[in-house]
């Protein structure tokens, strides 16, 4: 846990084009905004005593520099890298710099989709992965967290 403010700090980071969420193939990825997603990640925090930040972008620099800032700071990152999940070396090199749990979410099941889909550059670093149960696959990765907090489970 963050010694500094005695309460645990979860990062919630969601890659490209997860900010069209609601416009963007709904068949797939469902009617739910990106927004009412932080608001219930952000709320279930609060219920658990989780202080949880999220963070959207477009960009993989940007993304790989938000992981590089969490260092110190955070005590777990769930993580949607999106098309980043199948390309990016960037991403993936710099979770490796952490030694928290990291949870790697999708909205779709990647496996049940075209196969360039099938490769995740970060599933074997992350504690784990959770895929294809729609915007609830967020709500299970908070779950999760919590509990490893609670037990004081280190599952790195
Ligand atoms: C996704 C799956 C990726 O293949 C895709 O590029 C996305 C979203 C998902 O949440 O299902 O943008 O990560």
């Amino acid at each position: 846990m963050n010694a500094e403010k005695n309460i645990a700090k979860v990062l919630i980071i969601n890659g490209p084009n997860l900010n069209m969420l609601g416009k963007r193939e709904p068949e797939i990825y469902g009617s739910t905004t990106l927004d009412d997603i932080d608001a219930s990640m952000k709320k279930l925090g609060n219920e658990f005593g989780i202080s949880v930040e999220t963070f959207q972008s477009n960009s993989e620099g940007n993304i790989v520099g938000k992981i590089q800032e969490a260092m110190g700071i955070c005590d777990a990152i769930i993580i949607n890298p999106a098309a980043y999940t199948h390309t990016s070396v960037a991403i993936r090199d710099a979770l490796l710099l952490h030694t928290l749990p990291i949870i790697e979410v999708h909205l779709s099941n990647i496996y049940k989709r075209e196969s360039f889909r099938h490769k995740s550059l970060i599933s074997d670093i992350a504690t784990g992965q959770i895929t294809g149960f729609g915007v609830y696959g967020y709500t299970m990765a908070l779950e999760t967290v919590n509990r490893l907090f609670k037990e004081n489970k280190d599952l790195k």
